[in-house]
């Protein structure tokens, strides 16, 4: 089945590998419900894609945590037409230690990276299901396959992402609805200015463009992949996981992990 028709529900499409994803998908003829809280990004974003005349971008300025979004989100789609895409890329991190952190701050990082994943799920894919297809792309990380000290609320976020998406891949089998977890190493994004404020850090020498990820992942998602790496040092990181030790890989993690990115490693001793 194309899926080019139909509406793409994307959240955080004001930046990042949202907007790469929102424009992608616009550009290739999907109309486009762009979700996010700036909406002069969104106005942007949608300015350009009448510009270059592709599919049109609706801006949609919702904070996606609030309080019945995911219903406003459903019935916003199903006045467009109905959807036929829901991506679910709107997330953040908080880089520091734990007990550093503000507890509400960490709190609305599961409400956002994981909680608004769930609703939206279970407002649109009842959709697409009846439309008897559909794709579903959840932004999930690199992270998602090891513990990650000095952001230890996103990593276990993006393990519940990837999890999340697997089964419900699994239970979705001959609807015609797909599941994608995406889960790329870095991207050049806003989100470590977000997380870390003030902080900055290092450009890898490998890190994937918004761009190259948001095509890796629409491509993935139109294959029905059910999880999606993008590179091979990506996919050979993930795979490191799944053959060493926890507590390697923990050390691993603590050491490697944001020291590379150019953030301290984080302070306390890791214990096996
Ligand atoms: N960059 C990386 O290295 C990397 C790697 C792996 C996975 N990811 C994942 O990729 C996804 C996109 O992140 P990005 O790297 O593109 O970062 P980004 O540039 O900071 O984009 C984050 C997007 O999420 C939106 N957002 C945040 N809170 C929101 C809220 N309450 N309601 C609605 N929208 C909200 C932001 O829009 P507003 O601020 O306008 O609301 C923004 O559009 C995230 O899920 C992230 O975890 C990123």
């Amino acid at each position: 089945m194309t899926t080019t028709s139909g509406l793409a529900i994307v959240t955080g499409a004001s930046s990042g590998i949202g907007a790469a994803l929102a424009q992608k998908l616009a550009a290739r003829g999907q109309p486009v419900l762009a979700i996010g809280r700036r909406a002069h990004r969104l106005e942007e974003l949608s300015a350009r894609a009448r510009a270059a005349g592709h599919a049109s971008i609706h801006p949609f300025e919702l904070d996606v945590t609030a309080e019945g979004a995911a219903e406003r989100v459903r019935d916003r789609a199903r006045e467009l037409g109905g959807a036929s895409w829901l991506v679910n890329n709107a997330g953040a991190t908080r880089i520091g230690p734990f007990l550093e952190g503000d507890p509400a701050a960490h709190a609305m990082l599961v409400r956002l990276n994981c909680e608004t994943v769930v609703a939206l799920c279970a407002a649109i894919v009842p959709d697409l299901v009846a439309r008897g297809g559909g794709r579903v792309l959840n932004v999930a990380s690199l992270a998602a396959f090891q513990p990650t000290p000095g952001q230890s609320v996103y990593g276990a976020t993006k393990a519940f992402v990837l999890s999340f998406s697997e089964s419900l891949a699994v239970e979705l089998d001959g609807t015609g609805v797909t599941v994608t977890a995406l889960c790329p190493g870095p991207v050049t994004t806003e989100i470590f200015d977000v997380g870390a404020p003030g902080v900055p850090r290092k450009k890898l020498p490998l890190e994937l463009s918004a761009e190259g990820c948001a095509a890796y992942g629409i491509a993935a998602a139109e294959r029905g992949d059910v999880v999606a790496i993008p590179t091979a040092l990506s996919k050979a990181t993930a795979q490191l996981s799944r053959v060493l030790p926890r507590a390697a890989i923990r050390r691993l993690s603590a050491r490697v992990g944001l020291p590379l990115l150019g953030y301290g490693a984080p302070r306390r001793g890791v214990r096996d």
